[in-house]
């Protein structure tokens, strides 16, 4: 071969281009693409310090910042044509941007590397799908929250391990996702807060001996300031981790309750029924009708998982600072941050449309001896019994209950009697699940007047 087939950007020490599985094994343009916006936006920003600190006078900065913006429709349009010759997005831009405006292309890349550019480019994208992760999971928490206020005192069945536990609210259970959504919506912000500083200006891992302006361009990016140290910034992929772990935590909620619906929407439960828009039929059986979107959502979340393993992995050997190893962050993150806005936007779609069946929820609500725990507790609060002889009173009750294949409020007094004789008639106003329910107001409990005080305040916090 002869150096006319060498890299255009860094062919100067080569005499040959390179082997075509080199070329495939090394190419991230395949994927990178999908930075296009975000290494423009990074490159003009760039242009625009180089010519305000002296580096590069107006009238080149100008025509790289035009032809940048040239770049960018031809690329949004669909007329540019990528070439894996050219590696990557950053030279993909750069190439197209020298036969666009010529000579002074060539300038832009000073003071600056693809090891910041490529970190930059990247916590760009990432940053933006944290927004978008932030708005998809507030849809969902609103979702909740009106699926709360409709069945806010109407009963179900509290379970602990898939067994009935204890009568709960419809409201309350709707509000738990809350919790949990909630407490993902802070760690993505957190993740934006700290991931929010400019790699750009670190240059390859040193610095540079130009005198560029880091604050500038962490300015006009929207970061808060420029990374302090420029080792760490070409080398740090914190912040993907940090998108996909706070998107794994994320994605596990949406699995449970995923979980929950396929269970709950079973002609066995029947306490919920999902809409059409988000269900399938079934090619034989014409009865079905399947929660397929909740099953894909359980399914897709291991993507998501496997996306964090696989990139602490890539990390997890890597001495200071860029390895090309690095490269096989992208599409991990882009996989994970697909299946997670699909994930969220499919949930929304199904807790909004889905209605919650009451009679079902009641009836399941009073079976199983739900209030058993309501009767050991009214045997410690009206006969002063200790609490571990209530429990053993009580379970010969179940017990007693279970054999007349009866639920618990069914038994006469004569049957409590012959268990404990201090049993009076007030005990059957407690064997009901809406007085169970209503009784637990403790902080943080079911009754019906505390989660809808939980329901105003995310109300309020979500404005
Ligand atoms: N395509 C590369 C990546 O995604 C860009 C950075 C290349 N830097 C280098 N020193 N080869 O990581």
């Amino acid at each position: 071969m002869t150096k006319d087939t060498s890299n255009q950007m860094w062919g100067g020490r080569f005499a040959a281009g390179p082997d075509a599985i080199m070329e495939a094994i090394n190419a991230s343009i395949g994927f990178d693409q999908r930075m296009a916006a975000q290494d423009i936006a990074g490159s003009r920003a760039h242009a625009a310090m180089l010519a305000k600190t002296g580096i590069l006078t107006d009238t080149d900065a100008e025509a790289i910042r035009e032809g940048l913006l040239t770049v960018l429709s031809e690329i949004e349009s669909g007329t540019f044509e990528f070439s894996t010759a050219l590696e990557d997005i950053h030279m993909n831009v750069e190439a197209r941007l020298k036969d666009l405006i010529g000579e002074p292309a060539g300038r832009l890349h000073t003071g600056r590397s693809r090891n910041d550019q490529v970190a930059t480019d990247f916590k760009l994208w990432v940053r933006d799908q944290i927004d978008a992760a932030i708005g998809g999971i507030e849809a969902l928490i609103r979702a909740f929250v009106a699926q709360a206020e409709v069945g806010a005192d109407w009963v179900m069945p509290g379970f602990t391990h898939l067994q009935t536990a204890q009568p709960v609210t419809w409201g309350h259970h709707m509000m738990a996702y809350v919790e949990m959504f909630g407490r993902d919506l802070s760690r993505f912000k957190d993740a934006r807060a700290r991931m929010n500083e400019s790699p750009l200006g670190a240059a390859a891992l040193a610095g540079t001996s130009f005198p560029i302006d880091r604050e500038m361009t962490a300015a006009a990016l929207g970061f808060d300031r420029p990374a302090a140290n420029s080792l760490d910034a070409v080398a740090d992929r914190d912040f993907a981790l940090e998108f996909l772990s706070s998107a794994s935590i994320c994605a596990m909620h949406l699995s449970r309750f995923a979980e929950e619906l396929v269970i709950w929407s079973s002609a066995q439960f029947r306490f919920v029924t999902l809409s059409d828009r988000f269900s399938t039929g079934s090619s034989i059986m014409p009865q079905k009708k399947n929660p397929d979107a909740a099953e894909l959502i359980r399914a897709k979340i291991g993507r998501i998982f496997g996306a964090n393993t696989a990139l602490l992995m890539v990390m997890k050997g890597l001495p200071l600072t860029y390895s090309k190893d690095m490269q096989e962050d992208k599409e991990q993150v882009f996989d994970a941050a697909d299946n997670l806005m699909l994930a969220l936007a499919a949930m929304e779609g199904m807790v909004k449309d889905m209605t919650a069946n009451r009679e079902s929820l009641e009836a399941a609500a009073g079976s199983g001896f739900s209030t058993a725990t309501d009767l050991a507790d009214w045997l410690v609060r009206s006969l002063n019994m200790p609490f571990r002889d209530a429990h053993h009173v009580t379970g010969s009750l179940v017990a007693m209950a279970e054999s007349k294949a009866c639920d618990l409020p069914d038994l006469t007094l004569e049957d409590m009697q012959s268990v404990d004789s201090a049993i009076t008639e007030d005990v059957f106003g407690v064997l009901g699940v809406h007085n169970s329910v209503s009784s637990r107001m403790s902080y943080g409990g079911t009754a019906p007047t505390r989660v809808r005080e939980q329901i105003a305040s995310w109300q309020a916090r979500l404005g």
